[in-house]
């Protein structure tokens, strides 16, 4: 029987999962990935000097795609900006945190939220010998960009890791929590990045570019398995673990949100709804409902500040709970 149908037996969804993992496309560098997670895990559980071990958060930011032709031409994408995983990350590092930013490329970046960005070079002009400047009006934007960017790279506190398809995304994902595994409760996972329900199975895939002239496209999408069981029961057990729920309909949002918390024993589930989710947010716990709003009288406040401070908040009594 499914556990996704509140029975007993785990085995269909595990298997699925295996499969998923067994027909995925080898992950490229994966070695080299792994090596990073270690030194970065490492270096923020022993801190040079007599400080205490840092919590680490794996902030997941982006929307994967579904290649349809294993010579990708084709693609289904899921929304996301990644504003709120590049903001979030920001206030994480800001608390305390290290951060390893799990991203689709080409979406929005931590401490890059001030910066145009269209285009970026519109901030840069070329003196008279050559030396590269920042114009006016961006000066003091680019110069706080760039050393918070640097500060919180040299102090070994962000690891940037890419992804763009479904299958680096998950096979990715499972290599961070397997290497946060011993961090214990310290460990946090904050899944802000929207993944694909529906894909492709590698195996079944078209090897090149699908021909318009064999007529209508019949595809048939299998169902991704739902990682955050595996998450929380295997990869990371101790972690602390916040997952989102993304709708359109607002009537069914806290319902779904309720239903995600039990079915994958979330400590937290951030119910948002596509419109109006710069503005606020409510955060699902066991037996609360918080609304989280932006400071609406502060032009460039976010919903990601008092939000981030709330999961801290929480993360530090779950920390001290499990130190009993
Ligand atoms: O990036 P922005 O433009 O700022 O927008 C932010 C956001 C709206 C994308 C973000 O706040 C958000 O809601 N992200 C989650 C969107 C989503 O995929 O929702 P979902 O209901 O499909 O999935 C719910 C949770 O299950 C997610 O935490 C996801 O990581 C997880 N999941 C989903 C599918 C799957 N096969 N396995 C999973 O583990």
């Amino acid at each position: 029987m499914d556990s996704r149908n509140g029975s007993v037996s785990e085995t269909p969804l595990d298997a699925e999962i295996e499969s998923f993992f067994d027909s995925a496309p080898p992950l490229k560098d994966s070695a080299g990935i792994i090596k990073k997670l270690k030194e970065f895990i490492e270096y923020n559980s022993t801190p040079p000097g007599k400080g205490s071990p840092r919590r680490v958060v794996c902030v997941t930011s982006g929307g994967t795609t579904v290649p349809l032709e294993q010579r990708c031409v084709r693609y289904i994408d899921n929304f996301s900006s990644g504003h709120r995983g590049a903001t979030s990350t920001e206030y994480f590092i800001k608390a305390g945190y290290a951060v390893i930013f799990l991203y689709r490329r080409g979406t929005f970046q931590p401490y890059c939220q001030s910066l145009p960005e269209d285009p970026l070079l519109e901030c840069f002009e070329c003196s008279e010998d050559s030396t590269i400047q920042v114009r006016q009006p961006h000066t003091e934007a680019v110069k706080r960009a760039v050393s918070d960017h640097h500060a919180a790279i040299a102090g070994g506190h962000l690891l940037k890791l890419p992804f763009t398809t479904i299958f680096e995304y998950l096979q990715i994902l499972q290599s961070i929590a397997m290497s946060m595994k011993d961090l214990g409760s310290l460990a946090v996972f904050y899944l802000a990045a929207a993944v694909s329900d529906f894909y492709v199975p590698w195996k079944s895939m078209a090897e090149h570019k699908i021909q318009s002239a064999s007529g209508p496209l019949d595809m048939r999408l299998v169902q991704v398995p739902k990682m955050l069981s595996a998450l929380k029961k295997e990869w990371a057990p101790m972690a602390f673990c916040i997952s989102f729920k993304l709708e359109t309909d607002s009537k069914i949002l806290l319902e779904k949100a309720e239903m995600a918390l039990k079915k994958y024993r979330m400590h937290m589930v951030v119910a948002n709804e596509l419109s109006t989710r710069k503005e606020e947010v409510t955060v699902v716990t066991g037996n609360e409902k918080i609304l989280v709003c932006r400071d609406k009288t502060q032009a460039d406040s976010d919903v990601e500040e008092p939000l981030i401070e709330l999961i801290v908040g929480r993360h530090s009594a779950y920390v001290k709970d499990s130190d009993l």
